[in-house]
């Protein structure tokens, strides 16, 4: 199964991607968690990084492309793999079908999870994310059971400084005008379902998985 999550910032994509990888015994990438971890240990990509993250901008193609190329080649990558947070530019999609090609492989599907603005921001406001694991919670949604503590190993979870309100709407903007491009993009090669991204963590989880198992997901049953 080879996946990518395509959708806005914080719409739920790690949150799904990480369920799928534990039901389907798949890596999960994430680019996302991948830079954050080179910033903590101050590696030379991290240090490039941490500026632009902290804007909300998107780091170089570049960058991301390397990070990519140096997984896919991985061995647990052979049975499949969930992208999530890449591509985010046009660049990125083009540089990930050559390395795809180059392995003889090609996408499932590319799962596009949709909401509305106000829900997005009421997400990433209360999100909170482990120190130490880099689990996900949400303050009012997905709450931990220990305030402040993470449930899975005890770290200290804290709000992550693009989740505070000006890095927010630049990611937004940086969204709608460098990775939107992306939904034709797909949809072009045949690849793009659309998820209704509003709904509960476990509604949107069952109609990601509904449509692994070949069933229509919510928005195409209403467009029929
Ligand atoms: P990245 O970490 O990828 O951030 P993002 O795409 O903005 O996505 P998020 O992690 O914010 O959100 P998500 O959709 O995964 O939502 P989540 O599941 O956490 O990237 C960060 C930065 O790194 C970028 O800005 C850029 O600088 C750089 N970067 C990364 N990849 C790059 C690339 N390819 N190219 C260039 N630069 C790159 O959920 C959000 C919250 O909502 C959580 O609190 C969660 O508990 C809650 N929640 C989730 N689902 C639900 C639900 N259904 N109902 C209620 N609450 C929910």
């Amino acid at each position: 199964m080879r996946l990518i999550f395509l959708g806005p910032p914080g719409v739920g994509k790690g949150t799904q991607a990480v369920k799928l990888s534990q039901k389907y015994g798949i890596p999960h990438i994430s680019t996302g968690d991948a830079l954050r971890e080179a910033v903590a240990r101050k590696t030379e990509i991290g240090l490039k990084a941490k500026s632009y993250m902290d804007k909300g901008t998107l780091v170089p193609d570049k960058v991301v492309i390397g990070i990519i190329r140096e997984r896919l080649a991985r061995d647990d990558c052979r049975s499949g793999f969930i992208l999530d947070g890449f591509p985010r530019t046009v660049k990125q999609a083009e540089a990930l079908d050559e390395i795809l090609k180059a392995m003889g492989v090609e996408l499932d599907a590319v799962l596009n999870v949709e909401a509305p603005d106000g829900v997005i921001i009421e997400r990433l406001s209360g999100r909170r994310t482990c120190r130490s694991c880099g689990r996900v919670y949400h303050i009012i949604y997905v709450p931990p059971k220990r305030e402040g503590v993470c449930d899975v190993c005890g770290g200290e979870l804290y709000q992550r400084d693009d989740d505070k309100p000006e890095a927010i709407a630049r990611r937004l903007q940086v969204y709608k005008e460098q990775t939107a491009p992306l939904i034709e993009y797909y949809e072009d090669r045949g690849k793009l379902r659309r998820i209704d991204g509003s709904k509960s963590v476990d509604d949107v989880f069952r109609q990601i998985t509904g449509l692994l198992e070949g069933e229509k997901t919510d928005y195409e049953k209403e467009e029929g």
